[in-house]
């Protein structure tokens, strides 16, 4: 049998749109599985599906319950489960508001907690699934002007490792994928000067930033039954900073 094959697999994918999701839901679909991207954009949303054989779309906002519960109606009986979303807005860390910490508490914390509360009890009955969320290479090792995915995204690493003991042995793992710094919508934005973007790569081990699809590429990599005995896991996919 052909490795890494994810045929008769349903994957829900929120933001899924663009970026790193995109990339994910793009991997997991040439793997076989049928995929169902989820995001506020519609206009993203369909382009990316155009893209993508065989996916499925649907708005959704996923820092809210209602948001959360759309996306897992749409997706059905989801084996696989990637919770990634936008990264909160950078600022000093004794700058955020309140609203700030909150914003990114629904969006970040409370956003995959609730799709993996939603997605397991059919994952469970089923002896097979796979939770994984993409958190960043900021997670132990904090950059100053992202308080909020700093500490929100260490808090969804250790609810994933918690539940990973939990869920181990009905089959289901549960991992994050950590990026470094990775050439989407979101890095132009934080790094908009060409000149102060070229200084940054020059810093990184590997002298580039990475493509989307080498970020995909590691979350399809956990969805695999070949990955089944990797639980509760870190993923860096960063060209060497963490080193
Ligand atoms: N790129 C990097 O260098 C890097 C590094 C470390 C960590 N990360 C993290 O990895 C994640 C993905 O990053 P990216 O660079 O791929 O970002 P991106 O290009 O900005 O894409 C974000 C995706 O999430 C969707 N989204 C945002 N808020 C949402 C919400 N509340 N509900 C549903 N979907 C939502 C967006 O679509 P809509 O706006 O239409 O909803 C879009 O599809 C982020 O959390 C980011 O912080 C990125």
């Amino acid at each position: 049998m052909a490795l890494f094959r994810l045929d008769g697999r349903r994957a829900l994918v929120t933001g899924g749109s663009k970026g790193i999701g995109r990339a994910a839901a793009q991997a997991l679909a040439e793997l076989g599985a049928s995929v169902t991207l989820a995001a506020r954009g519609e206009e993203a949303l369909r382009e990316a599906a155009h893209q993508i054989p065989g996916s499925h779309w649907v708005v959704a906002d996923v820092s809210t319950p209602e948001g959360v519960r759309a996306a897992l109606e749409a997706a059905g009986e989801v084996d696989i489960l990637v919770s990634n979303a936008g990264g909160p807005p950078p600022s000093l860390p004794s700058e955020v508001t309140e609203e700030g910490w909150q914003r990114g508490f629904e969006t970040t914390f409370l956003s995959t907690v609730r799709l993996a509360q939603g997605a397991l009890p059919g994952m469970r009955a089923r002896g097979w699934g796979r939770i994984i969320a993409v958190t960043s290479l900021t997670v132990g090792r904090p950059a100053l002007n992202l308080p909020v995915s700093n500490a929100l995204r260490a808090a969804v690493t250790n609810h994933l490792r918690t539940l990973a003991l939990e869920v181990a042995a009905d089959g289901v793992t549960c991992n994050t994928v950590a990026p470094g710094y990775t050439a989407t919508d979101r890095l132009k934005a934080l790094h908009a000067d060409p000149a102060q973007a070229a200084a940054l790569a020059t810093r990184i081990p590997a002298r580039r930033f990475g493509e989307p699809r080498e970020v995909g590429a590691a979350v399809a990599f956990l969805a695999t039954p070949e990955a089944g005995y990797i639980t509760g896991q870190e993923l860096l996919v960063d060209g060497g900073w963490s080193i």
